[in-house]
């Protein structure tokens, strides 16, 4: 009996000896939250992402939107929060729980991002009924074609900017020197460290902002508002007029946001392979391409100069002419126990938010045509090119070649 070929997954974390080490650094230290690995993650990545703004490392990226919505949404009266509906349900799901009304609006059919029409078109519709704005694109697959049209959309409707960076660490590589700037023209840009990810702990997140008083509320959210410095109230303050040193007050109620030294200590570690890796995944996408692939049948979604992206996903699209279902190509491919992945099944069709006003409301043609046939592909950096082979020659059995 021949065994079965190994598995190959869609997406495998990148680790070493290396990880190893600095896990155990970080359990022989004893200081295993607060410490040194903190400071340090949080100074590369500013490092890495632009140098002039702040990073506020939180538990992961769901938290880090959540803080940041939270901050975006003080002192108005009616939010509304605005993403693609070709998006993970974090945002929308922070957004609704922190207090916005929620609309979502139609993807470009070339980038998957978010369309800058439909965009348009509904921040005109719903002009002065809200007194914020907060606009919440997804870099999809970890591109950034089509950002600065949103964002001219959202400065000409006075909104704000919020980027949803978990798929982009890569693209950001030298502050965005050659792509889009984080946090340039938003208020802030998040980060997920989920084991999908380009930069992955196990779970992780980060908030990389140019807002000084962003920022701020942030490192003071997430450790419970707890404040050292403070003078609310003198007599528990003081003893005989002399500062009490286990003295802490709470003006507000805060949370516990905090990423561990050991996640922090993983993702340090993670950040020095970044550059690699992401050259890695430039190789694979490139081997994609070139495939003898029947690109009717299958469409494959990348960036027209090859290198506008993080490579963090490689989506497909079956072709109207495939002669086979997603859930056809799923089982073909599982038999070959190669495992494909679908990102994401439409917000616009969960039942925790197809009941909201503005998404019942609203009309998604090219998303609804694109998404029973959307999928993504195996993308990771140690995908070897035997197994991409084994990927590929399974495709062209299944869906011809070209
Ligand atoms: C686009 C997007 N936003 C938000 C998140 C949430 O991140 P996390 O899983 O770290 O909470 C993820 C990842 O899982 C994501 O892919």
């Amino acid at each position: 009996m021949t065994s079965p070929a190994p598995l190959i997954p869609y997406v495998r974390p990148t680790w070493d000896a290396n990880e190893a080490e600095a896990l155990l650094a970080v359990l022989h230290s004893g200081q295993w939250n607060e410490g040194p690995w903190i400071a340090r993650l949080e100074a590369e990545l500013a490092g890495l992402l632009g140098g002039d703004g702040e990073v506020v490392t939180v538990a992961n990226g769901t938290l880090a939107l959540f803080a940041v919505l939270r901050g975006l949404a003080r002192g108005a009266e009616r939010p509304l929060y605005v993403a693609s509906s070709l998006d993970f349900a974090a945002g929308p799901a922070c957004a609704l729980q922190c207090g916005y009304d929620l609309a979502l609006v139609d993807i470009d059919g070339a980038s998957l991002n978010m369309s800058a029409g439909a965009l348009d078109e509904l921040l005109t519709r719903v002009r002065g009924r809200h007194d914020r704005v907060v606009v919440n694109p997804v870099l999809f697959a970890g591109r950034d074609d089509g950002l600065a049209e949103v964002a001219a959309v959202v400065e000409a409707h006075d909104a704000w900017l919020l980027e949803d960076a978990c798929h982009a660490a890569g693209l950001y590589l030298d502050g965005g020197a050659r792509h889009w700037r984080p946090a340039a023209a938003s208020r802030a840009s998040v980060l997920s460290f989920h084991p999908t990810k380009n930069v992955a702990t196990g779970e992780g997140g980060a908030v990389f902002t140019r807002d000084r008083e962003l920022a701020a509320y942030l490192r003071s959210l997430r450790s419970h508002n707890i404040d050292r410095a403070g003078e609310a109230v003198p007599e528990l303050a003081l003893t005989r007029g002399q500062r009490n040193p286990w003295f802490y007050e709470i003006a507000s109620p805060g949370l516990n946001l905090r990423l561990s030294e050991f996640h922090a200590a993983i993702a340090c570690v993670q950040l020095s392979r970044l550059r690699d890796n992401w050259n890695a995944r430039l190789a694979i996408a490139a081997r994609y391409r070139d495939a003898a692939l029947h690109h009717e049948r299958l469409r494959l979604f990348m960036p027209e100069d090859g290198v506008r992206s993080a490579y963090h996903l490689l989506p497909a699209a079956l072709g109207p002419k495939a002669g086979l279902d997603r859930h056809q190509l799923f089982t073909r491919l599982a038999a070959a126990n190669i495992r494909l992945q679908v990102h994401y099944v439409p917000l616009h069709r969960q039942p925790a938010f197809a009941g909201q006003a503005y998404v019942s409301a609203a009309r998604f043609p090219v998303f609804d045509d694109l998404a029973p046939r959307l999928l993504s592909l195996p993308m990771y950096p140690r995908l070897s090119a035997e197994d991409q082979a084994r990927v590929l020659a399974v495709l062209v059995d299944v869906l011809g070649d070209r």
